[in-house]
């Protein structure tokens, strides 16, 4: 089939100890730590690394530290991986390390690593039910805080790409690497799905800000209450919101933003589309509004 999920995020910071703080109060496993490095895992196993002294085959930074330096997307057999990394290193040098990842570089300088997917169950929870009137699913039984959030998966990345070379840039995933488009925004960017998924978007290459850098890493949690309580706990640990709470028109998804110490932001989502081929490549000559709600008080003076 071919690159089924995001494997592993790396990025290059400067401050450890405060990132390491984040991604624990953000409700990921510290599962690897020493002076330089720390290294984090979701409940389906995807791994977030952050280093002090980044590898030597990375390339060089597309934009100042922190920021990301590589993602790597994982493939579901040896087979395929062997040729995805043949169309990958077609015009360009491939670095294997000891860990079985393949890394090369893409159209704009990102770190790009493909390697063997090594999912994990996720441990049974059946969601919240909801009571409405005619549709009733909840009895005697209260609602509580969901408690510690905890992030299942990272269920996509956004990077921001220059807009020259864009279409060189995009081609680099859709026609080497097996990413469908799912909506091209033509003022903004480029929205993509891996064969081995079924989100609305995987990966986001955003060329709206006309520079290369990092935008965000998405986190899916199970419901509502999980990206509103997520969110209010990380501000009562004192990390800053990026956007308020709502409700993206593309993708669907409801959404929490945070300011992350490791470059870019991080983003709570829940609720996102799914779609098959049957949804198609949806072009969009002009971008749609960004959200079709997000949450205002009658003290706000700014939309
Ligand atoms: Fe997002």
């Amino acid at each position: 089939m071919g690159i089924q999920r995001i494997e592993s995020v790396m990025y290059g910071v400067d401050d450890l100890d405060q990132c390491v703080r984040f991604f624990t109060d953000f409700g990921l496993d510290l599962v690897e730590r020493d002076r330089v490095r720390a290294t984090f895992e979701t409940l389906v196993g995807q791994t977030l690394h952050l280093h002090t002294v980044p590898d030597r085959f990375l390339p060089e930074p597309v934009e100042p530290s922190p920021t990301i330096r590589e993602v790597v997307w994982g493939v579901d057999t040896p087979s395929e991986l062997e040729a995805l990394v043949r169309k990958a290193g077609a015009d360009r040098p491939v670095t294997v390390t000891e860990d079985g990842v393949h890394h090369v570089v893409d159209e704009t300088g990102f770190g790009l690593g493909l390697a063997l997917a090594r999912p994990r169950e996720l441990p049974e929870r059946a969601p919240r039910s909801a009571n409405t009137s005619g549709s009733v699913r909840r009895w005697n039984a209260p609602l509580e805080s969901v408690g510690r959030v905890r992030p299942l998966r990272m269920c996509h990345v956004a990077l921001n790409i220059p807009k020259a070379g864009q279409e060189v840039a995009v081609a680099f995933y859709t026609e080497r690497l097996g990413f469908r488009p799912t909506d091209i925004v033509k003022p903004m960017g480029t929205f993509l799905q891996c064969e081995g998924d079924d989100d609305q978007h995987n990966f986001l290459l955003c060329h709206r800000p006309d520079r290369a850098g990092h935008n965000h890493v998405s986190f899916e949690v199970p419901g509502f209450d999980d990206v509103v309580e997520g969110g209010n706990h990380m501000i009562a640990q004192g990390w800053q919101e990026a956007r308020r709470l709502g409700r993206h028109t593309v993708g669907s998804n409801v959404f929490r933003f945070l300011h992350a110490p490791c470059g870019g932001r991080v983003e709570l989502a829940a609720d996102m589309d799914r779609v098959d081929a049957s949804y198609g490549t949806r072009v969009h000559e002009t971008t749609p509004p960004h959200h079709i709600w997000t949450l205002r008080g009658s003290r706000d003076t700014a939309s």
